[in-house]
């Protein structure tokens, strides 16, 4: 083997997966940015393999099983065909993954790119749990890894959020960082105008090695008694339209997003710290402070957050004696309950099965990686 090659080949096949998100607070005011929201990664997975290709390398992923992406090298150009596709936040990671190579000093190659998700399948994305925050960190981390940078997570996580804000035009990145970290997370949002600003002006290895204003990780570690049950109200939510109508009304109403911004703030802090210091009462009333939060966010803005079945999810939680909220945008996918793991849930569970709430089998995925 190893035949002489106009470029070397290398013979190794990387595959990386990464995991899904969930938002357990801070939802909305973390699309500003410095703001905080807690964060986890659940152990359902996009994969992402790399194997070196010849002459025509190949995108797939089996959620678009009749279509394969071609495309070519033209130097360091990605010659795709045709000019629409369903694979954008791929592309913006490989891109720019690519340019962070070539400014690393590696010579760019060809490769087959196969994507296996069990988020972006029609129950995954139906649930919310983040699918195209989890292509995009698994496609940087399996491009990193191909190329041999060595790269933190922390550079990373810069490298899947320069991708995501070229497709998406809201987005506080919460979702980028639980898939890159895993595990609980406090995250601190970017600013985005900031950087689009900084990415004309510098290099993006330039821009891996400075600060971003507003960008913070740092991990929690729950108590062992807490239990998180996710429930499923079956009615998929647009992130995108919830966010926009409420960036939408925030200036008519700017000194009750004003007030609902700080107290977000405020509240998600104190929730983080009693996470960390295993205190169950102050848990349980940052959830709720959240949930409050949020509906009157929602009936400020008049946009529906907590639909009358996350309510009944909350509502028998409560009943039950945990505290619960909803997850991520609201408007349908998921609720989240935090319960202590003794508690008696079943007569949550069966009031549920009536409302026709699916309760999800999902559990946290463990931390990776170092949180500078
Ligand atoms: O609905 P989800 O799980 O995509 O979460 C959206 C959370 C928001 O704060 C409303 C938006 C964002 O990008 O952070
Ligand atoms: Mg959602």
């Amino acid at each position: 083997m190893c035949a002489a090659h106009d470029v070397a080949v290398p013979a190794r096949t990387t595959v990386v997966r990464a995991p899904g998100k969930l938002y357990i607070a801070g939802e909305y005011a973390v699309v500003e940015a410095g703001y905080p929201a807690v964060l986890i990664a659940v152990d359902r997975y996009v994969q992402v393999r790399v194997s070196p290709a010849r002459d025509t390398g190949h995108i797939t992923s089996d959620q678009y099983a009749s279509l394969s992406l071609e495309w070519h090298r033209r130097d360091n150009d990605m010659v795709i065909e045709p000019d629409q596709t369903p694979f954008d936040f791929v592309l913006a990671a490989i891109r720019v993954v690519e340019e962070a190579a070539v400014g690393l000093g590696a010579s760019l190659e060809l490769y087959d790119l196969d994507i296996t998700s069990e988020l972006d399948d029609d129950a995954g994305r139906k649930f919310g749990l983040g699918s195209s925050a989890a292509v995009t960190v698994a496609t940087v981390r399996a491009l990193c890894e191909h190329y041999r940078l060595d790269l933190t997570r922390m550079e990373q996580l810069k490298l899947a959020l320069i991708a995501s804000i070229e497709v998406q035009r809201s987005g506080s990145g919460g979702d980028v960082a639980a898939s890159m970290f895993g595990g609980w997370i406090v995250y601190r949002a970017f600013d985005r105008e900031w950087v689009r600003a900084e990415r004309v002006a510098r290099s993006l290895t330039e821009m891996l090695a400075i600060d971003w204003p507003g960008l913070e990780v740092s991990r929690i570690v729950p108590p062992d008694r807490l239990r998180l049950v996710v429930g499923w109200t079956g009615s998929p939510a647009s992130t995108a339209r919830l966010v926009s109508g409420v960036q939408a009304r925030k200036g008519q109403r700017s000194v009750h997003y004003s007030r609902f911004l700080a107290e977000s703030r405020s509240c998600v802090t104190e929730l983080a710290e009693a996470l960390g210091r295993d205190d169950g009462v102050g848990i349980a009333a940052g959830i709720r402070r959240n949930r409050e939060l949020l509906r009157g966010l929602g009936e400020h803005s008049g946009i529906t957050i907590e639909t009358p079945k996350l309510q009944r999810l909350i509502e028998t939680a409560e009943a039950c004696g945990g505290a619960a909220k909803t997850s991520g945008a609201g408007g349908g996918d998921c609720g989240i309950v935090l319960i202590d793991r003794d508690a008696d849930i079943d007569g949550m569970l069966a009031a549920w099965e009536r409302a026709d709430i699916r309760p999800l089998n999902l559990r946290v995925h463990q931390p990776e990686g170092t949180v500078e």
